[in-house]
């Protein structure tokens, strides 16, 4: 059987975590602007504390993700922005980790539904699948369509969701729409 090393802990974020969990969404992406959308949704209604969760390599922060509310067509879902898995780290497993983990927290916590928007050779493996078919549609037009994504958590919560989805206000601009 495959898995991460068993150094690595995935767990909820804490308060003491987040400098080290911004610091690991500049080092993946290469950049500011997710660090930043980061601290926006940390301080949203939209943030759940719980659904914030970093891989943890014996007390370095390795990788986070995070996931916010949304409302599609009324169901309660998780949107997950930003995942990120510092370079040296990548390739074994953590990403995945870190998604199915916070996966099960959203669902222990009643949510319905996880949207993202992402690569669509990644997300499939969770079993996200292209969302705009069942009518869920993102705040602005993504290209390709098939990098926004939904994955069923409550049996026919896919058919009660149709609509535009309501995300968090951090979330409403066009650039947050781009791939
Ligand atoms: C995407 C990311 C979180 C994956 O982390 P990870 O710990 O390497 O993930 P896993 O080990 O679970 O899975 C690795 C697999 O992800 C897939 N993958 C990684 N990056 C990908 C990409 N840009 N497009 C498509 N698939 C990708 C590959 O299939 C890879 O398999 P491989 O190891 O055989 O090459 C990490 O590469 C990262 O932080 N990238 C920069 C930030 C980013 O793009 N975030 C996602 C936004 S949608």
């Amino acid at each position: 059987m495959g898995g991460i090393a068993s150094s690595i802990e995935i767990r909820t974020a804490t308060p003491a975590d987040t400098e080290a969990l911004l610091g690991v969404e500049r080092e993946a992406f290469g950049g500011s602007s997710e660090a930043e959308l980061v601290v926006g949704l940390m301080s949203s209604s939209a943030y759940i504390p719980e659904l914030s969760l970093v891989a943890d390599n014996d007390g370095l922060i390795v990788g986070h993700v995070l996931f916010t509310r949304a409302y599609a067509g009324g169901v309660p879902a998780v949107l997950l922005a930003p995942l990120a898995v510092v370079p040296a780290y990548r390739h074994c497993g953590i990403g995945g980790e870190l998604v199915r983990a916070g996966l099960g927290t959203a669902l222990s916590g009643g949510f319905q539904l996880s949207l993202v928007l992402g690569h669509p050779e990644y997300y499939p493996r969770f079993g996200y699948e292209p969302a705009e078919p069942y009518g869920i549609l993102p705040p602005y037009p993504v290209t390709p369509p098939e990098a926004w994504m939904v994955l069923e958590m409550g049996m026919g919560a896919r058919e009660r969701a149709a609509g535009t989805v309501q995300v968090a206000d951090e979330l409403m601009l066009p650039e947050m729409w781009r791939t």
